[in-house]
């Protein structure tokens, strides 16, 4: 450590380095207070000093009684755009990744042939995924998919890539608009596990319906998504004056 600059910072600087080279990958234990300062040959209070403030700054995080780890960097994600999940970790340099965790064809709930305009009964194909961004788990997803052939999805290979480009490739349906909601949660225990966060804490449930160009319902989606690893984003216009500039 040089002399200049404050201990603390120095610390932080080659904790923020370490994880920017992938010494340490979101979720990973850094080492205690202790071990900081053993081997840099700081304080106490300057590692803990160096600590405390990245996890102010969201790069590290606590868990009472378990140490500090490494926080997922957040993917800021807009609103208004119609993407898939694909798209959106493709856009932003991360592999993305499923388990499929459930797929399966089974008659509509009245409550789904509802939102996909179908009669009650009606086959849809249900898929629940967990999914990935370089291999770090950042939602879980349940599709519900209903059109005419959605049967054939019972069979298909939706671990290796994106279920809305099946849907276009195989199908023909092409997501066109969307309705969309998002509301705080809590994520049960299963959930909770699947995504590497405690039970309890917060995530984020969407909800999203998808109509074709001809306007017909093809999805109803509800993901649970963590609440620590995304922010959206949107552009606010005020009624009444001009969208440009
Ligand atoms: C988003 C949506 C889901 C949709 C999925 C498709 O995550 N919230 O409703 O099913 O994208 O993603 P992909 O094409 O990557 O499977």
């Amino acid at each position: 450590m040089d002399g200049a600059t404050p201990r603390y910072h120095q610390l932080k600087a080659m904790l923020r380095e370490g994880i920017r080279a992938g010494a340490w990958r979101p979720g990973d234990l850094i080492p205690s207070e202790r071990a900081l300062s053993d081997r840099h040959g700081v304080s106490r209070m300057t590692a803990r000093q160096s600590v405390t403030e990245l996890v102010q700054e969201g790069m590290l995080y606590r868990k009472q009684g378990r140490g500090t780890f490494v926080a997922w960097p957040r993917i800021a994600q807009g609103l208004a755009a119609l993407t898939s999940f694909t798209e959106e970790m493709e856009a932003r340099g991360l592999r993305p990744g499923s388990r499929v965790l459930d797929q399966r064809v089974r008659p509509a709930t009245d409550a789904e042939a509802v939102r996909l305009q179908l009669r009650p009964g009606t086959s849809v194909c249900a898929v629940r995924r967990l999914r990935l961004a370089d291999d770090a788990p950042l939602a879980v997803e349940c599709a519900v998919l209903g059109f005419p052939g959605c049967e054939h999805l019972g069979r298909a290979d939706l671990a290796g890539g994106s279920l809305y480009a099946l849907l276009a490739a195989r199908f023909g349906v092409i997501p066109h608009a969307a309705e969309q909601e998002i509301a705080a949660g809590r994520g049960d225990a299963e959930t909770a596990s699947l995504l590497g966060i405690a039970p309890g804490d917060p995530v984020l449930l969407l909800r999203r319906t998808a109509f074709t160009d001809r306007d017909h319902p093809f999805e109803y989606a509800e993901s649970v998504y963590r609440a620590d690893a995304y922010t959206f984003h949107t552009r606010l216009v005020r009624a009444g004056t001009s969208v440009s500039g």
